[in-house]
């Protein structure tokens, strides 16, 4: 029998639902970043193709698609662009649509933004959203200031840059709470106090 435990389940959920939105390959920079990691895998959850409707109806078809693929997750990240200094609506809806699914698992964060704040502020307020779900924020997120200003000729994100780097710290943090929570919920489950 193996000793290795499997790898911790990984949703990355694409913040942004625009036509013409930049998230698709912010996405796909973040994803090859994981994919050199042996202790993750992953599951991008595009909240385009969700479609969750705004009456956060718990029976709609669409909600419980998803509902499977989060309270599997053992930990989050946003992939999220800034929008009139906070998070864009489409985040915030699928945040309301489920409760327990987050409970007791970190949140990492990638932000990006026209401005030199790199969504810094969409992050903050995910902060506070997040804590009221029992979820617990890591503390390094990994920023795209001026955005625009990141993307080579070839309509990527560069390879080489020091977002490689904060997005490993980013992981190391959310693998350690990952694997923390996981081991803790296996010996007692969480339930969430009031
Ligand atoms: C409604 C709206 C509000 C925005 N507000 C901000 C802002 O407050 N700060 C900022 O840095 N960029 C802002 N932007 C720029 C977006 O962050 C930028 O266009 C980004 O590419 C949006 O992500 P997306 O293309 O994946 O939707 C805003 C864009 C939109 C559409």
């Amino acid at each position: 029998m193996s000793t290795h435990p499997a790898p911790l389940r990984l949703a990355v959920i694409v913040g942004s639902a625009r036509a013409e939105r930049l998230a698709p390959q912010v996405v796909s920079w973040f994803t090859e970043q994981i994919a050199q990691r042996a202790d993750m895998s992953v599951d991008v959850i595009d909240l385009l193709q969700a479609r969750l409707p705004d009456s956060l109806d718990p029976q709609a078809p669409e909600v419980a698609t998803l509902r499977p693929r989060l309270a599997g997750a053992d930990g989050f990240v946003v992939v999220v662009p800034e929008y009139n200094h906070s998070f864009p609506g489409v985040v915030k809806t699928a945040i309301d649509c489920y409760t327990t699914e987050w409970h007791a698992k970190p949140v990492g964060f990638i932000s990006y933004g026209l401005s030199r704040t790199g969504g810094a502020r969409a992050v903050e307020h995910l902060r506070q959203v997040f804590a009221e779900l029992h979820a617990v924020s890591v503390r390094n997120a990994v920023e795209f200031p001026a955005v625009l200003e990141h993307f080579g000729p070839d309509g990527r994100l560069p390879r080489e840059s020091g977002s490689e780097a904060a997005a490993k710290v980013m992981l190391d943090q959310l693998a350690w709470w990952a694997w923390a929570l996981r081991d803790a919920k296996s010996r007692r489950p969480y339930e969430a106090m009031r």
